[in-house]
């Protein structure tokens, strides 16, 4: 489908264009899912570079709220140092998969405190504001208002124990945290008491009929809009912008004690990257984010923050006096091996694992093979992954260079012949670039990669055709070996300006190969007696082994038989010996309470093939673990016998019930061995 947003006509001009990707909350590490975005929009920026527009680039950490000052007091360091050595990771894991950002920021920085201030002191001028009391879940051991994720309780519904505040997991039912029976501060285990504070609203309702115009003016994709109408049929209600003290984010001006949701300088986070860029390179801000601005703006964003990127978001824009995007480029989530990524499976693949084995352009590719302008989810099928790198890049596309090269070498001088031997299939690869550069543009990467390939597979049924390998052996061949071999190259260096911005270093080292700059002009010439130089490889075969260590490595990374997903396949071929974890200090160990227990009972659980259910009696309290070990140990055997338990491990929800705990055991494929004290340990007694 054409995109209807784009500046009316490419050819008049360099096109300004802004493009963010959604800001990575800094409490936790990259990975492949991550990857979808980062990846499509770098490669979006790239063509449009390479089209000779003035593209900018900017992301930044979205370094505010709740769980960021949790993860910090975990560990026991301020939240400005946590965000601090999250963003050094993510900004290496980014530049280590050749994402190019011209800017990348922090939500925690002055230009973001200064433009949510401005924006917040206009929705507040213009009457878009409302104040009220609310009452709220309050933690009397911590003094801090509960979101609904930070409580847990009893169904009123169905009874199951241990349920989220806002919907029951094990019968569906949607409430209110206060209507929880018997709950608990999940961060305390305290009984939260109700207490009433002040917040601020937007009055997202009053932009009802502006955002329905909005959301069907091309914005975003019609999949999109029809599900933005069903919220808006359903009414628009006032947003809750503030939080209370202890809060890590910006105090809100004349409001002591209150601090913006991290949602509401979010997006103000991607002008505030845009800021910083523009100090710092004397680009000028206004001729972005003015009101009548005719630059291009486009945000990408992953499905599940649609709401706050395509309502709230140019609402705010709007009252503030700001222009809006002209795009919300929304993609799809990552499956791998057709399901959700998963930490037992080894699927959950943090970007720095994928790195220690692979080369990032692998992925790059694949995606890039894989990505369309649709919310559809994509999957990253590990066999199929292997195939299509390998014979795509390397099989059709590097294979092309590596034939031909030899063959223009003559005496040591590589140069190119003087004319195209067959004029008509070098033009087919010239006019292909338009249709290449249209599905880049309306981000329908797949196709531009088929389209890629296609000029790909003609050049090698050009080069098998003519078999230069075999007239280099003929006398008086020469000419036609060079001519032959000097196409193949022409189409090798068209192949490779298309593919610049999904293989950037490999352009790179065509780029020397051919002594060319890979310049994607509006009609490709061919490079006629120009000299190049000797072919040197330039990309590695995706080896099976080095994709199996990868996921090896994920399920490794796990703590040691830690409740198993029941789902989880059982781990491939371990190390022979598992390397240790890094060194701790006395004071993280003593953090892990340990316990003797005893298996008061035991049993199997239907429907799950590798776990029992245990009762341990932990002195006075029992809890009620899942553990995989079914494989060793029949039910019977359990019963009466003595353990170690890790006592305060946050309780983690399986597809069977709670699981509170985990006892220790060691193991492997071979066999699982439940540790067991002395006898004469009691139950209760700490382990240290
Ligand atoms: N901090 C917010 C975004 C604020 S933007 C003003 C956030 N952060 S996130 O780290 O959870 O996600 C960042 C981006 O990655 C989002 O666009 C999200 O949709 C995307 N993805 C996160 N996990 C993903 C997959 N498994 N698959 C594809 N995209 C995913 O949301
Ligand atoms: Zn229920």
């Amino acid at each position: 489908m054409p995109d209807t947003t784009l500046a009316a006509d490419q050819k008049s001009g360099p096109r300004k264009i802004l493009v963010t990707s959604a800001l990575p909350y800094a409490n936790g590490s990259i990975h492949l899912g991550h990857l979808v975005e980062y990846i499509q929009t770098d490669i979006w920026v790239r063509y449009q570079k390479a089209r000779g527009h003035e593209c900018y680039y900017v992301c930044a950490d979205d370094a505010h709220g709740t769980a960021i000052m949790l993860k910090a007091e975990e560990l026991g360091i301020t939240p400005e140092a946590l965000i601090e050595q999250v963003k050094a990771e993510h900004e290496k894991d980014f530049a280590d998969f050749l994402i190019r950002f011209d800017n990348y920021h922090s939500t925690h920085a002055e230009e973001n405190r200064v433009f949510a201030n401005e924006i917040y002191r206009r929705l507040k001028n213009n009457g878009h504001i409302a104040e009220r009391e609310i009452t709220q879940a309050f933690d009397p051991e911590k003094n801090l208002f509960l979101a609904d994720r930070y409580i847990k309780g009893t169904c009123p519904k169905c009874k199951a124990d241990d349920q989220y505040g806002d919907n029951c997991e094990a019968c569906g039912a949607t409430y209110a945290p206060t209507d929880l029976l018997n709950p608990k501060s999940a961060i305390s285990g305290a009984t939260p008491i109700e207490k009433k504070s002040t917040h601020y609203f937007f009055k997202l309702p009053e932009f009802e009929s502006f955002l329905k115009e909005w959301t069907r003016a091309g914005h975003v994709s019609k999949e999109i809009a029809n599900k933005l109408a069903e919220w808006l049929d359903a009414g628009l209600q006032e947003w809750d912008i503030s939080r209370d003290a202890p809060y890590f984010g910006f105090e809100i001006p004349d409001a002591p004690g209150k601090y913006f949701y991290v949602w509401l300088d979010a997006p103000i986070g991607y002008m505030a990257s845009f800021k910083n860029l523009c100090e710092r390179e004397g680009i000028d801000f206004d001729t972005f984010w003015a009101k009548d601005s005719t630059a291009e703006l486009y945000h990408f964003i992953g499905k599940d923050i649609v709401n706050f990127h395509a309502l709230f978001w140019p609402a705010m824009l709007t009252s503030a006096n700001y222009r809006t995007p002209n795009k919300v480029c929304v993609h799809g989530f990552l499956t791998v091996n057709g399901k959700k990524m998963s930490k037992s499976r080894g699927t959950f693949i943090n970007a720095r694992n994928y790195l220690n084995f692979l080369e990032p352009e692998y992925l790059r590719y694949y995606f890039a093979a894989k990505l369309s302008s649709s919310v559809e989810d994509l999957d990253l099928n590990l066999d199929d992954f292997i195939q299509r790198v390998n014979s795509d890049v390397v099989g059709k596309v590097v294979n092309i260079a590596s034939r031909c090269a030899k063959f223009v070498t003559r005496d040591g001088d590589a140069t190119l012949a003087g004319d195209i031997a067959e004029p008509a299939l070098w033009q087919q690869a010239v006019d292909a670039g338009e249709t290449i550069a249209q599905h880049y543009e309306n981000r329908d990467f797949g196709k531009a990669v088929r389209e890629i390939m296609a000029v790909a597979d003609a050049a090698n049924e050009y080069i098998a055709a003519k078999e230069p390998w075999k007239l280099a052996k003929q006398e008086g061949a020469e000419a036609e070996v060079q001519a032959v071999c000097s196409l193949g190259i022409n189409l090798f260096r068209a192949l490779m300006i298309y593919l610049k911005p999904i293989l950037p270093n490999m352009a790179e080292q065509a780029s020397v190969f051919l002594n060319d700059d890979l310049v994607w002009a509006d009609t490709i010439e061919p490079l006629l007696k120009h000299r190049i130089e000797v072919f040197k490889p330039m990309v590695k075969r995706v080896e099976k082994d080095k994709v199996a260590a990868m996921v090896e490595a994920g399920i490794q990374a796990q703590p040691a038989q830690q409740t198993p997903q029941e789902d989880a396949a059982a781990p491939t071929t371990p190390l022979a010996v598992e390397p240790l974890a890094p060194e701790i200090t006395f004071d993280d160990f003593i953090k892990v309470d340990l316990r003797v227990a005893r298996i008061v009972a035991a049993s199997h659980v239907e429907g799950a093939s590798k776990l029992l259910q245990l009762t341990l009696d932990i002195g006075g309290e029992t809890r009620n673990v899942f553990s995989g070990i079914k494989s060793s140990y029949q039910p019977e055997q359990l019963e009466g016998r003595l353990t170690v338990m890790v006592a305060n491990l946050a309780a983690r929800k399986m597809r069977f019930g709670m699981s509170e705990g985990m006892v220790l055991a060691a193991g492997d494929d071979e066999g699982i061995y439940l540790l067991e004290p002395d006898s004469g340990a009691q139950p209760g007694q700490r382990v240290t």
